[in-house]
């Protein structure tokens, strides 16, 4: 299951030149996450002089950013009438403002860089009459802030079209590249990168700031693998998707979203302009250029993490969507990802607490980071650099227009305290009912007091115990990409309780 961007990647250019030990003395910012937005921000940071570590518990772009869709758009989808109905034109304008400054960076460092870029019209369409309506919403949302776009009623694709909105000239790539060249040119201004570093938590130590960090190198323990280094730090940028840290309760104010790609060999004319539906079920829709020729894109199938039954059966789905509409198709690559919607419909920039000045947020980017992670870079380091984007009010991370998300949070909050309840009460009625030995998948079984999580994948049997080492949620067994995940707040573990992501940042206890 890999992604795409995320094969055969040359990583000579940067990989391995720098570890965690290079530097001398407290870092004076380091950025936990090195996706588009964690090194962008380490960039501009390090452009401007300071001294930057990027701590990054996997490798550079394995998490979203390199198993993304990767259209560079402000046309996102029926995001911008959302918005508009709840904060009003002027603060979608600043919106439209931030993801149009952070489509522009990337547009010139790729051009400055010679990284590869198609420009192609985005589409947000109707793929029936029901969805004529939200279409139209965004055709009239997106004129009420000055985008050019169009409404047609017809588009050259071989798939259901009622009409949509288009937006001439935005664009898409394969975002490693982009990421390859962030991170030589950080370390070219002597920044650090160290991978495979999963920082566990952060304490106050005077005006410094002590991360306490596993390098796979700490002595296990009954409540898992002990941090084995510690980092010390003035400033923390957490560009790792959710926050990693409890203060400021974004794991409450966010909805992580698990959806999946599928690339294809198509044997007729590909589609050429980026197209997403506004109508369920969603089908994202871009073409990638490689060494063999231009592959299909395809996207879909989104369900809120650990919440759906068999992700499997959507994504079968999607596959008979494609195989019907472009005949012949051949699956190449599939991979998934997640994503974080919050609540009020913006995303979260700045200080993880109102007036601290220490630690920073990035997240709720709603499935749109390719622009709105790198206006997430430039709000914090200019920030950070003691200056302000004018659009900044846009991202905030604490403000008024919070308030207006309350109702929404306050119903995301009962369904995951629905499921906090289901996941303890449900595996008591199935200790009988099914027995994964020996059967591949997974379940979850056994009295509240006595909960196991066992899984059969190629053959191998793993026990661990189902409770999630966030906030105590019970892991469910996702069938598509064979993992567990947590329906509460999205963190995911490999079938032996390894964590993968989310905010989380401890293994699943494993049965002895
Ligand atoms: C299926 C899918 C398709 C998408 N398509 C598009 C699209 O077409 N256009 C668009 O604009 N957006 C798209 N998005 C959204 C976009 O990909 C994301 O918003 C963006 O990649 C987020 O980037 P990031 O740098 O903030 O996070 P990530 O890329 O997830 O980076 C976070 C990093 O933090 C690391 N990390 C996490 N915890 C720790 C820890 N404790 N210690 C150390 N490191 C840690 C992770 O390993 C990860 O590498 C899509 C999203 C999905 C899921
Ligand atoms: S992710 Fe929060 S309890 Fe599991």
């Amino acid at each position: 299951m890999v992604s795409l961007w995320m094969e055969d990647r040359d990583r000579t250019a940067w990989a391995g030149k720098t570890s965690l030990n290079d530097g001398s003395g407290p870092a004076d910012v380091v950025v936990v996450g090195a996706g588009i937005t964690g090194l962008m921000t380490a960039l501009l940071l390090a452009r401007a002089g300071k001294d930057v570590l990027v701590l990054e518990a996997r490798t550079v772009g394995a998490g979203t950013t390199g198993n993304t869709t990767a259209k560079i758009s402000l046309l996102q989808s029926n995001h911008l009438s959302k918005i508009i109905a709840r904060h009003g034109r002027s603060t979608a304008k600043a919106y439209v403002e931030g993801n149009r400054e952070g489509m522009e960076w990337i547009l010139h460092h790729c051009d400055t860089h010679g990284i590869p870029v198609q420009r192609e019209d985005a589409y947000t369409y109707a793929q029936s009459a029901r969805g004529v309506p939200s279409a139209r919403a965004e055709w009239l949302a997106c004129s009420a802030v000055g985008l050019p776009v169009t409404w047609d009623d017809h588009a050259d694709v071989p798939f259901s079209f009622h009409g949509g909105v288009r937006l001439p000239r935005q664009a898409q790539f394969d975002p490693m590249p982009f990421l390859d060249s962030l991170a030589g040119e950080l370390l070219d201004h002597g920044g650090r990168i160290a991978e495979g570093v999963r920082v566990r938590r952060v304490s106050s130590d005077g005006d410094r700031l002590r991360l306490h960090v596993d390098t796979g190198g700490g002595r296990q323990t009954g409540k898992g693998k002990e941090e084995d280094t510690q980092v010390v730090a003035k400033q923390l940028v957490l560009a790792t998707g959710i926050p990693i840290l409890d203060r400021g309760g974004y794991f409450a104010r966010l909805k992580p979203s698990r959806s999946y790609c599928m690339a294809y060999k198509v044997p007729g004319p590909l589609t050429r302009p980026m197209m997403i539906s506004t109508d369920s079920p969603t089908r994202s829709v871009r073409y990638a250029p490689t060494a063999d020729g231009d592959l299909l894109i395809v996207g879909g199938a989104g369900h809120p993490v650990g919440r759906r039954k068999s992700p499997t059966a959507a994504l079968a789905e999607l596959d008979d969507w494609t195989q019907r509409h472009y005949p012949g198709a051949q699956r190449t690559h599939y991979w998934s990802a997640q994503d974080y919607t919050p609540i009020d419909q913006l995303p979260y920039v700045g200080p993880i607490l109102p007036n601290n000045e220490k630690i920073f947020v990035a997240t709720g980017f709603n499935k749109w980071g390719m622009t709105n992670g790198p206006a997430a870079a430039l709000a914090l380091s200019s920030r950070i650099l003691g200056g302000r984007m004018d659009w900044a009010d846009a991202f905030a991370s604490w403000s008024p227009h919070e308030l207006s998300g309350l109702t929404t949070a306050m119903s995301a909050n009962l369904e995951v305290g629905f499921n906090l309840a289901r996941g303890w009460i449900t595996p008591a009625t199935r200790i009988t009912r099914r027995d994964p030995s020996g059967d591949e998948g997974g379940v979850v079984s056994g009295p509240p007091w006595d909960l196991q999580a066992r899984c059969v994948v190629d053959g191998v049997e793993h026990t661990v115990s189902p409770v999630c080492t966030h906030l105590g949620g019970i892991v469910n067994w996702n069938d598509a990409d064979k993992a567990w995940e947590c329906p509460l707040h999205g963190s995911r573990f490999a079938p032996d309780g390894t964590l993968l992501e989310g905010p989380a940042t401890r293994d699943l206890t494993r049965s002895r």
